[in-house]
């Protein structure tokens, strides 16, 4: 980056043999380890299933998808822009440049989805369901004004807020699905997307706490406090929005379950204390089976089978994340092959 006072005289090349925080380093061999791209998945072998399936469950699936997309997008369109001008090391901008593409890929994933299963006029009702649906359109305004808020430390909560709890509402359809044998291809992409947001959320919440260990313990304290009327806020929310997607199916209980488990998994993150009750062992066991991570192995170029070719990839283990000398609680483990 260009030296503020000497901009036109001096201007750094980017080192990767003198990485400052190892973290990036690690972040970014993950994340390109496991590139990938929605146009390799099958997604037309699951139109039988699709065919299979009744008004509502096709409903639900189109309107959790556009809801997804919206989140995408933002993570896309504004979320990583207003990450990169508060990184502290150009190591960190590359890795952000990196995830700022692949949310790209995810929005662009949905549309893919969409092409497959829906017809044209099913496609337009989702985007125009997505713009006028009213707790969608909160999440993503609240998120978006925060990315636009002076303060880096919020930036990052908001970031993290999104990617470990708000798109879990939408994961939960084809999650269960696939843990009944349905929609498989699909739920493939999903995977994808789910390893790619636990590696962003972490990441993300890792460089929240190097941050954080800066402020007195006042500021800390304030910044908590907020965080967690943060989460609230959008959780309400989420809750009327669950009620509106899974109410007709029946499932909105069992959601709600998945989503306090993700909250706290977004506050671990953080760094901070899971503020809801709920663990791994009260999730829909079909759903916890369906969020592994692990795909299925496939050819790359050929497209033979109902996933995605992936390099070898070692997860990153909480080790990797130790700030300060006190272990990262929230590496999402139990999302990890
Ligand atoms: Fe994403
Ligand atoms: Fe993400």
């Amino acid at each position: 980056m260009a030296d503020e006072k000497n901009q036109f005289t001096h201007y750094d090349a980017i080192n990767w043999n003198k990485v400052i925080d190892p973290i990036d380093k690690a972040t970014w061999e993950k994340l390109t380890e496991q590139f990938w791209l929605d146009t390799r998945i099958p997604i037309s072998n699951d139109l039988k299933d699709w065919r299979g399936l009744g008004q509502t469950e096709h409903r639900l699936y189109d309107h959790v998808f556009g809801g997804l997309t919206m989140l995408d997008t933002l993570q896309s369109q504004d979320g990583m822009f207003s990450l990169l001008k508060s990184a502290v090391t150009p190591h960190e901008r590359a890795v952000l440049n990196n995830i700022e593409f692949m949310e790209s890929v995810h929005a662009k994933s949905y549309s893919s989805i969409f092409e497959t299963l829906d017809t044209p006029a099913e496609i337009d009702e989702i985007f125009d369901w997505a713009s006028k649906n009213e707790q969608l359109q909160y999440k993503a305004n609240k998120i978006n004004a925060l990315y636009h808020d002076p303060n880096p430390l919020k930036r990052k909560v908001a970031s993290v807020f999104l990617e470990t709890f708000l798109f879990y509402s939408g994961f939960y359809t084809p999650l269960y699905f696939v843990g009944h044998n349905k929609m498989a291809n699909v739920a493939e992409i999903i995977k994808l997307i789910i390893r790619d947001e636990s590696v962003h959320g972490t990441y993300i919440g890792y460089k929240f706490q190097v941050a954080f260990q800066q402020l007195s313990e006042k500021e800390q304290q304030e910044l908590t406090t907020w965080a967690y009327d943060l989460l609230y806020d959008l959780y309400d929310n989420e809750e009327n929005y669950t009620h509106q997607l899974y109410d007709d199916i029946g499932w909105f209980d069992d959601v709600m379950v998945f989503l306090r488990y993700n909250g706290n998994k977004a506050l671990m993150n953080l760094g901070l204390e899971p503020m809801f009750a709920d663990g791994a062992e009260d999730v829909n066991p079909v759903v916890m089976n369906g969020i592994s991570t692990s795909t299925a192995n496939h050819d790359f170029f050929s497209q033979v089978g109902n996933g995605y070719r992936l390099g070898e990839v070692e997860d990153l283990s909480a080790d990797d994340y130790q700030v300060g000398g006190s272990k990262q609680a929230g590496l999402d483990s139990d999302k990890e092959s």
